[in-house]
């Protein structure tokens, strides 16, 4: 079995790419490295897939359509888990059309390589921010997601419709995976729990957006990880039966699925704080602020499809994690 895993120098892609390589599968890994954060960090996950003798790499732009597909046909991948993408919601606010390009001409182009050379299952991160502006929580796949709040909510709900298009043209087996903030080591220093511990470490302040105001359902990276491991196989099926008026919203017609992977327990920001806190034994000078553009107060995920289909359901406490993460970061920035 060959995996192609997009984004495999990313932080999702990296751990992904790392437990499956420990299970001796077949990884060929794509990333452009960009500088959207430290690519120092990039280079240093790549380096440790590197030392795996079945993994293979492939510096390559999604928005390079040729260039992607010379790699589908070179490589053949059985199964392609798409991770690559521009991340963050502040970000799109600044500069747009990094979002344009990756998120849907990449998109587009990882769908027409699988379009032209056949694939099991293509597996694509979506986000929690697609439920924008909803209010009924926990927030389910089965709700409609019509009204985001930022441009990057925007292009992973397209992809959902990308996605969707193609599973009924051609009969490519897709599931979107909309993930709820994942952290953990090796993670993103552009997200709030990286860059608290940046500035709290340095002995600055932390800016705390809606006055404290917040909940975010935290997802550990390797629950995350297990998620995605556990659907590989579970390619969707088509149910030509399906009715939009009485069957699940997250299904179709098409071989085509949704799901969540979040924890299901949405943590108030405050409670993150003292977790961080307390992981790295020091108080943060705390500076209020409003609601930023583009943010949601509260994300919160109904698992049960997932706990129903692959018998699974996140369960690191925010407390366990942090402190996984806080010891990844001294050992990472002391050596
Ligand atoms: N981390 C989270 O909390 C979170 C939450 C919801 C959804 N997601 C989604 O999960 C996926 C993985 O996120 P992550 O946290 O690992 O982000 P990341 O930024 O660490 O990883 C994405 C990788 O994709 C690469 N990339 C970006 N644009 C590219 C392009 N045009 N061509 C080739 N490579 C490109 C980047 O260099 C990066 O290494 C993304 O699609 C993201 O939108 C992440």
């Amino acid at each position: 079995m060959k995996i192609l895993v997009t984004g495999a120098a990313g932080f999702v892609g990296f751990h992904l790419s790392k437990a499956l390589l420990d299970q001796d599968i077949q990884i060929v890994g794509l990333d452009n490295i960009n500088d959207y954060y430290d690519p120092q960090l990039k280079k240093d996950r790549l380096a440790i897939l590197e030392k795996f003798p079945n993994f293979s790499f492939y510096k390559i732009d999604l928005k390079d359509k040729k260039d992607v597909d010379d790699l589908f046909v070179k490589e053949k991948p059985d199964y392609v888990i798409h991770l690559a993408a521009q991340a963050g919601v502040r970000y799109s606010i600044e500069n747009p059309s990094a979002y344009v390009d990756s998120n849907l001409i990449g998109f587009m182009n990882i769908l027409e390589a699988c379009r032209h050379n056949p694939v099991e299952h293509l597996l694509y991160a979506s986000s929690s921010s697609v439920y924008g502006g909803n209010k009924v929580a926990p927030f389910s796949t089965n709700h409609q997601v019509d009204h985001p709040v930022s441009l990057y909510a925007a292009t992973k709900k397209s992809n959902e419709l990308m996605a969707h298009t193609y599973s009924h043209l051609y009969d490519i087996p897709t599931t979107g995976l909309r993930f709820f903030t994942v952290y953990g080591p090796f993670g993103r220093p552009d997200m709030a729990y990286f860059s608290f511990t940046n500035r709290i470490m340095a002995g600055e302040s932390i800016d705390v957006y809606n006055h404290g105001e917040m909940e975010r359902d935290f997802t550990y990276i390797d629950d995350i990880v297990s998620g995605i491991e556990k659907l590989i196989a579970k390619a969707p099926v088509a149910n030509p039966d399906w009715d939009e008026s009485k069957d699940d919203l997250s299904e179709s017609f098409a071989p085509y699925k949704i799901y969540n992977i979040g924890n299901n327990s949405p943590i108030k920001l405050m409670r993150f704080i003292k977790a961080l806190e307390s992981a790295l034994g020091m108080e943060a000078k705390k500076n209020y602020k409003g609601m930023q553009p583009g943010d949601v107060k509260r994300t919160y995920a109904d698992v049960s499809d997932l706990e129903r289909d692959i018998n699974f359901k996140p369960s690191t406490t925010i407390e366990e994690g942090l402190e996984k993460f806080v010891e990844w970061y001294k050992k990472y920035y002391t050596k």
